[in-house]
C-alpha cells in the first residue's frame, strides 16, 4: 500500500493506471475510519480493480466555533485499517498542499447546501463541495463511495458531479449501524456512557415516521410530529430538524407520493447527531 502525500503525485499515479486501463474506486473520508468506512472500502474493491482513500480533515468544512483541532486524528490506525482491507493507496495531504496560500477558488452548491444541514452549518457545503471537487480532479476515480448516513452531502456531491461533469460517478452506500440502531461516526466516540445510552433515539425517532408512513400516513406535518414526539421523550437530546423531504431536492413534503427521505439531527450533549431514512410510499388503496 502505497501513501501518497502530494496532489501532483496523485495525479499522476491515477494518470498512470487509467494508461493501463486499471479502473479505480474512490472512498473520501476524514480518517478515523470505522465499520462503516470499512463498508465502503469493501464495496470500492469489489467493484473496481485499485482502490484509493484518501484521509483528509478538511479544514474549510468546519465553521469557527467547531471541532476542527479536536477531530480525531489515528493515521496509523487508519493505514492499519486499510491495508487490512486490500487498499491500494491512502491519499494524505497536507492543509497547505491541498490549500496552498493564494487558493481563492470554492465551489457551491446553493439550493441543497442552504437548509438543514447547511442551516446549521452556514459554509460547511461549501468546504464538502470544494475539497469534493479537488479530490475528484485528482483521483480520478471511475467511482466514488459516500455513505447514507450523510444524505444531504451525498445528495450535494451527486448533483455537483452531474453539474460539473465530474469523474468518479457517487455511489451510496447504505448506513452501518450498532446493533441497537446508533449510525456509526467517527464522532460518537465524544459521547459519555449515558449520551451513548441516549442516542438510538434519533434512529426510533426516524422508525417511528416510518412506521406511520407505513400505516398509511401520507401528511408531512403530521409524520414529523410523530417523529418529534419521540425525540421529545428522551431529555438528553435536543432536537435541531426532522424532516419529511423529497429524496432529491430535500424540499420538504406535505404530501406523500412516492419516495420520501426523513432527515433528522439532534444535540446530545456536545455531539450533534445525523441520520435519516428512505421511504418508498406504496400507494394506500
Ligand atoms: O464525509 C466526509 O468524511 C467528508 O465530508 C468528505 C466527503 C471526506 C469531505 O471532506
Amino acid at each position: 500500500m502505497k501513501i501518497i502525500r502530494t496532489t501532483s503525485a496523485m495525479a499522476d499515479w491515477s494518470r498512470c493506471l487509467h494508461r493501463e486501463g486499471v479502473t479505480i474506486g474512490f472512498v473520501p473520508t476524514m480518517g478515523a475510519l470505522h465499520e462503516g468506512h470499512r463498508a465502503l472500502i469493501r464495496a470500492a474493491r469489489l467493484a473496481c480493480d485499485a482502490v484509493v482513500v484518501s484521509i483528509f480533515v478538511n479544514p474549510t468544512q468546519f465553521g469557527p466555533s467547531e471541532d476542527l483541532t479536536k477531530y480525531p486524528r489515528q493515521l496509523r490506525l487508519d493505514q492499519a485499517l486499510c491495508r487490512r482491507e486490500g487498499v491500494d493507496v491512502i491519499f494524505a495531504p497536507t492543509v497547505e498542499t491541498m490549500y496552498p496560500a493564494g487558493a481563492q477558488t470554492v465551489v457551491t452548491v446553493p439550493r441543497i447546501a442552504c437548509r438543514w444541514e447547511g442551516h446549521a452549518r452556514p459554509h460547511h457545503f461549501q468546504g464538502v463541495a470544494t475539497v469534493v471537487t479537488k479530490l475528484l480532479s485528482l483521483v480520478q476515480p471511475d467511482k466514488t463511495w459516500f455513505g447514507q448516513k450523510d444524505y444531504q452531502q451525498a445528495a450535494l456531491v451527486q448533483q455537483l458531479v452531474k453539474d460539473l461533469n465530474l469523474p468518479g460517478h457517487p455511489i451510496v452506500h447504505p448506513t452501518v449501524r450498532e446493533s441497537d440502531g446508533l449510525a456509526l461516526s467517527s464522532r460518537n466516540i465524544y459521547l459519555s456512557r449515558s449520551e451513548r445510552q441516549a442516542a438510538p433515539v434519533l434512529y426510533r425517532a426516524l422508525q417511528a415516521g416510518a412506521g406511520a408512513i407505513r400505516a398509511g400516513e401520507r401528511n408531512g406535518p403530521r409524520i414529523q410530529r410523530h417523529m418529534a414526539r419521540v425525540a421529545a421523550a428522551e431529555p438528553l437530546a435536543s432536537v435541531d430538524y426532522l424532516a419529511v423531504c423529497d429524496p432529491t431536492t430535500l424540499d420538504p413534503l406535505s404530501t406523500l407520493h412516492r419516495r420520501a427521505v426523513l432527515l433528522g439531527a439532534l444535540r446530545i450533549g456536545k455531539v450533534r447527531l445525523l441520520d435519516n431514512l428512505l421511504i418508498s410510499v406504496r400507494r394506500t388503496t
